[in-house]
């Protein structure tokens, strides 16, 4: 093996012993870019030099930089459009019904990144006042990067972050400028709480969350690394409560945990409740669109 290729896979192993997320060798091209940053700043010169440095003891703190680094945190308000309406218009209302007697619905953003998904929600509920006035709605966002997680406990952000995703009409409603950026307003973000958590370590109380949102961050598990995290989401979700992937993200041929809901592209159920039949009620209704 060539001494590139050599250091290219101690930096890949350190980002998936840290993380589960792989990069295969036709992805390592996004090593020397994605740390290019962390290279003028620590004046390494290349990949072997810095694979030298992460063989030393004591080098956690690096490690650490290197792993955020690599780790791809794209996200933005409302992201897949229609699938916030889903849950805008078909989940968080047959929610309603079924926790009519507790009032109360938890929600859990697995692989939140920067906190725009997280908020979104908040935003959703929001912007229905009447529907959930004297509700408790909790919204956990978590993440393996503790620097993702920092940015989203200020809910402040760019120009170029708010553009995406959010309308004119919720700038103005839930945003307010300041110095640092566009900060969003303390009704949104006091709905929401933050954790840096490894999706592979968090064990979840037995179905603690009515709702868990996991998009876009199991894609580059391998499979087994995948199966242990639809484990893990699995025992978090209450036997009536649903599963939101990505687009282009699925469970079927991944895990038996989970079923494609009979709605909305992204939405799932765990299978134990389509068997005992409680969860698939007549009557709820299918969206329009996925
Ligand atoms: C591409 S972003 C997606 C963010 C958001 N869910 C969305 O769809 O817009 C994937 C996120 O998953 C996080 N992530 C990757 N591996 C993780 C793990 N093992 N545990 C928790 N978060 C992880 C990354 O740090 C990143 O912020």
């Amino acid at each position: 093996m060539a001494l590139e290729d050599a250091s290219h896979k101690i930096i890949a192993d350190l980002l998936e012993s840290r993380t589960g997320q792989t990069l295969t060798e036709s992805r390592r091209w996004r090593i020397s870019t994605a740390l290019s940053g962390l290279f003028r700043e620590f004046g390494i010169e290349n990949v072997d030099q810095l694979a030298c440095m992460l063989e030393r003891p004591g080098e956690h703190r690096l490690a650490t930089r290197v792993v955020e680094a690599l780790l791809n945190n794209e996200t933005y308000f409302f992201r897949d459009h229609n699938y916030f309406s889903t849950l805008a218009n078909t989940v968080l209302p047959e929610l309603a019904k079924r926790r009519a007697d507790s009032r109360k619905i938890s929600i859990w953003s697995a692989g939140c990144s920067t906190g725009q998904e997280v908020l979104s929600l908040a935003m959703t509920f929001c912007e229905q006042p009447g529907r959930w006035a004297d509700w408790k709605i909790e919204i956990l966002g978590t993440d393996v990067s503790s620097k993702a997680i920092e940015q989203a406990r200020t809910g402040t952000f760019s120009q170029f972050e708010i553009q995406r995703g959010i309308s004119v009409a919720q700038m103005l409603n839930f945003f307010s400028e300041t110095p640092k950026g566009w900060k969003v307003a303390d009704k949104v973000l006091g709905m929401t709480r933050f954790e840096q958590r490894n999706i592979l370590d968090y064990p979840p109380a037995p179905g603690r969350f009515d709702l868990v949102l996991c998009r876009n961050c199991l894609l580059y598990f391998d499979p087994e690394t995948r199966r242990n995290a639809f484990e893990r989401l699995a025992t978090g979700i209450a036997a009536d409560g649903f599963l939101m992937l990505g687009a282009g993200e699925t469970v079927v041929g991944q895990t038996d945990r989970f079923e494609p809901a009979p709605f909305g592209s992204a939405m799932y159920v765990p299978k134990a409740a389509i068997r005992s039949g409680s969860v698939l009620g007549d009557t709820l209704p299918r969206a329009a669109t996925a």
